[in-house]
């Protein structure tokens, strides 16, 4: 989302919802890593948090509309669509002209492309699949600590179930971790 299908590059100004997640946690990481200027959004108890991953600017989105504390932006990547604040339609509005949106979960922002064409910028969704070319670049990125994985709870695979209703409180801070075997 943020490399291959946003391009993150210097002097880019990229806004990142859900940056403390388990998927925006890396999504903030990777655009400041290739030199985007990152603005993440979040709750105030993960404004170090996204500031410590490489936020230049972290948006509390309780405190009152991003749009209002989000200047322009050449790019969105968003974790959370049209199912809550409708925060995918409003995405559109800090959006450059022909500046671009990026949908991550699948189905949340059913009415995107007419409102993105509307709105006069570019719109993708995007669902991850593995690809060894890329997933080496990250290990690289891994190994010399240029990016790192926040594990938020590390839990045996028979509490899977308590490892879903984390998830679903919405306000998971990096990775949830199953174990399936003793290492
Ligand atoms: N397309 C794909 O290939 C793909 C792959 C993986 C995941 N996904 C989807 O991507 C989405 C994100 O996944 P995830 O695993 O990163 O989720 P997650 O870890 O559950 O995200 C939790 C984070 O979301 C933040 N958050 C909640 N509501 C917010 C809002 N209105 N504005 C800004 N931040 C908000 C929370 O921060 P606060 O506690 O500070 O509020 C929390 O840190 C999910 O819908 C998932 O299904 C798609």
């Amino acid at each position: 989302m943020v490399v291959e299908t946003a391009k993150a590059h210097e002097g880019q100004r990229m806004l990142v919802h859900a940056g403390a997640g388990g998927v925006g946690h890396f999504a903030v990481q990777f655009a400041s890593y290739f030199g985007a200027h990152v603005i993440a959004t979040g709750s105030a108890r993960n404004a170090a948090f996204l500031r410590e991953l490489g936020a230049a600017e972290v948006v509390d989105y309780t405190a009152g509309p991003f749009e209002e504390a989000v200047g322009e932006v050449d790019a969105v990547i968003d974790l959370i669509g049209d199912v809550a604040h409708e925060t995918g339609s409003r995405s559109l509005r800090v959006i450059r002209p022909g500046g671009l949106y990026v949908n991550g979960p699948t189905g949340s922002f059913p009415t995107m492309r007419e409102k993105a064409e509307a709105a006069g910028v570019r719109a993708t969704g995007f669902r991850v699949s593995p690809d060894a070319a890329t997933l080496a670049i990250v290990t690289r990125l891994l190994e010399s600590r240029d990016v790192r994985v926040y594990v938020d709870r590390v839990l045996p695979l028979e509490e899977v179930a308590e490892a879903h209703r984390l998830i679903e409180t919405g306000s998971t801070r990096g990775k949830i971790v199953l174990t399936v075997a003793e290492g």
